[in-house]
């Protein structure tokens, strides 16, 4: 990076294009807003400013920016849905839960630039015309909010937040909201239910769109940390200029955290789609560990369907489709949903040979039975009966048949729920019994056919 220097031992791979984590690790760098203004933060706010509301969602659209906290929708046209003829308060609320296991990038936004978001907020909010906003911060990052409450106050005393900023006539308020230590406070209608100050039940869409019916059932645009701090630079650079970087519906940057079996662990900013599987497990995580080989990869956190390492994908129709191994694949939104999985959350879970697949599946099943809220039956039976199955097989007292039984639970999740955590549980065990339905039955046991059922079933019956 021209004229930035790291902090030794953290400085970016030459494969990464850093924006939104340029000043992460940065030599001289601290999170307050003097360092800040000394870099020339705060001018795409002042900039914005001095736009009109609807050129600034313009540009937003124009950059082809897609969310970062899960979906990938496209965050302009997200803001597009509130109601033209509305008369009721907008609300913004940023998604700092970081919830979704194997993601964490926006806690170092949270820690170490914070000012980077509160600008990002702030011209979100002027462009949807939200005078109210709220961070929902992860119960387990107390520190983060801490830091970022600072800096608000700080963005106060400059004039950047609070009555007539900068002169504008615009008036915002942010505030942090520390979250309430679940899961499903990461799903956006959850979020706002625990933002109202109840149980995070999340509610049903339709009708609760919470760009129509949000906080308070009034108009809410919810975004994900790394999205918003992405509003400041497509103001700076502008929409055309932004979209350039990426790949064609796939713009921009964005972070990916990886974990797992590799030589490096970390995380990665690159340029969406540029950079394909291979080169971000050899190239910027140094490889896979010593006299490994690749099994399988969670490219989206957890809640992604799992990839086979040994397979061979085919993206794209008729004379444009390609053959892809996963070490091709590029980090996009299209070609991991093409592939059948997803980018989710950017959370790269990587796993070799070492790894047995009964036991992942397990760990994963285990999360999300404790996770589910409990509000729809499939879910809340369905997450725990995956997990006691597998505990099963990862105990050696499961029948073969026990991994049809477990798929069927998965399938009869799957879509029948009042939220996506419904896919988002159904997903690892759909996958992992579609890809690797040899080893789960590798590990059970023929000769309990049958006998486990009745075993339990008795133990149940007596204590009736
Ligand atoms: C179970 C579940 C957990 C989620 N957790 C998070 C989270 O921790 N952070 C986040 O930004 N989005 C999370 N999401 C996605 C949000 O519901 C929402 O789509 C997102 O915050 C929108 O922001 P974006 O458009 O900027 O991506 C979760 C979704 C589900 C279904
Ligand atoms: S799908 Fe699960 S987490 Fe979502 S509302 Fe239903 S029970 Fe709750």
């Amino acid at each position: 990076m021209g004229g930035i220097t790291y902090k030794r031992g953290r400085e970016p791979h030459g494969k990464e294009h850093r924006v939104i984590f340029r000043n992460i690790d940065r030599e001289g760098w601290d999170p307050g807003i003097e360092t800040y203004l000394k870099d020339g933060g705060y001018d795409q706010l002042k900039k914005a400013l001095g736009m009109e509301r609807a050129a600034i969602t313009e540009e937003v659209k124009k950059s082809g920016l897609r969310g970062r906290g899960g979906a990938g929708f496209p965050c302009g046209v997200k803001w597009t849905f509130i109601p033209p003829n509305n008369t009721k308060p907008v609300y913004l609320i940023c998604n700092a839960d970081e919830s979704e296991p194997g993601t964490f990038k926006d806690r170092y936004i949270l820690h170490q630039d914070p000012h980077q978001l509160i600008e990002g907020m702030t011209i979100a909010c002027f462009a949807v015309g939200a005078k109210l906003a709220y961070i929902y911060i992860r119960e387990e990052f107390p520190e983060a909010a801490k830091i970022v409450e600072k800096a608000i106050a700080e963005a106060h005393a400059k004039g950047f937040l609070g009555k007539n900023i900068q002169g504008s006539g615009f008036d915002l308020e942010i505030y942090v909201h520390r979250g309430a230590g679940a899961y499903i406070c990461g799903e956006e209608t959850g979020l706002i239910e625990s933002l109202e100050g109840k149980r995070p039940y999340p509610r049903i869409k339709p009708p609760y769109f919470p760009a129509a019916m949000g906080l308070y059932l009034c108009p809410t645009i919810v975004n994900n940390v790394e999205t918003l701090c992405h509003v400041k630079h497509i103001i700076g650079m502008g929409g055309e200029e932004y979209a350039k970087t990426g790949t064609k519906n796939n713009t921009g940057t964005r972070i990916l955290c990886v974990s797992g079996d590799v030589q490096k662990p970390g995380y990665f900013e690159v340029e969406v789609g540029k950079v394909t599987m291979g080169e971000v497990i050899n190239d910027l995580c140094g490889g896979l560990k010593p006299g490994r080989e690749l099994k399988a990869v969670i490219p989206g956190g957890s809640s992604a369907k799992v990839l086979r390492a040994d397979e061979i994908y085919t993206v794209g129709r008729g004379d444009d489709a390609r053959k892809l191994t996963i070490w091709d694949i590029p980090m996009d939104f299209d070609t991991m949903a093409a592939c059948g999985s997803m980018a989710g959350s950017g959370g790269v879970i990587v796993m070799d040979d070492s790894r047995s697949m009964s036991w992942v599946l397990n760990n994963l099943n285990n999360f999300y039975a404790h996770e589910s809220c409990g509000q729809c039956t499939p879910c809340r039976e369905g997450s725990l009966w995956m997990k006691k199955i597998t505990d099963r097989v990862v105990a050696g007292k499961a029948s073969p048949s026990d991994i049809d039984t477990l798929y069927g639970v998965a399938k009869n999740i799957d879509g029948r729920t009042i939220c996506a955590f419904g896919e988002a549980c159904s997903w690892p065990t759909e996958s992992f019994v579609e890809k690797f339905r040899d080893e789960l039955i590798g590990d059970t046991k023929p000769e309990l056919e049958g006998a486990l059922v009745n075993a339990e079933t008795l133990t149940a019956a007596a204590s009736l």
